[in-house]
């Protein structure tokens, strides 16, 4: 997909980020992505008092994008409580490789980048023969 209006993407991702419930870390991220049928879906980072438990914002993005109907990412951004472009985590980007069309692209702190760059040889739902 050409025309990614990637900074009302960053909009979303900074409004969602103001929702998130992080009394432990005291860091709020918000993550938003496009998906292929032009939704788009958000997260913010739930934490809980059994810190290990915590939920990173890309958990409610793709529950959202599940409950949304499903579907695939085409572009995805993630914000720290500064609204700045943040990576998401390793556990993250296995979370929306699942997820992510073959050509979904990331916002990175040093530009626009393909999903793979970020995740090189992944482990996906191919290799399980579905
Ligand atoms: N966090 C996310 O929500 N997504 C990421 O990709 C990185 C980390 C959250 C988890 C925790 O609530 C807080 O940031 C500090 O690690």
């Amino acid at each position: 997909m050409e025309n990614i209006e990637w900074e009302s993407l960053r909009g979303a991702a900074r409004s969602v980020m103001q929702q998130a419930y992080v009394p432990y870390s005291n860091y709020p991220v918000g993550a938003a992505a496009l998906t292929d049928d032009g939704r788009i879906v958000t997260g913010c980072n739930v934490e809980n008092a059994s810190y290990g438990v915590g939920l990173c914002a890309e958990c409610g993005l793709v529950s959202e994008l599940a409950r949304g109907g499903g579907g695939r990412l085409v572009a995805f951004t993630c914000c720290d409580g500064l609204g700045e472009i943040l990576m998401p985590c390793g556990r993250c980007r296995q979370l929306l490789n699942e997820f992510k069309t073959e050509d979904m692209l990331v916002d990175t702190p040093k530009g626009i980048l393909p999903f793979d760059a970020i995740l090189p040889q992944s482990f996906g739902p191919a290799h399980l023969g579905r």
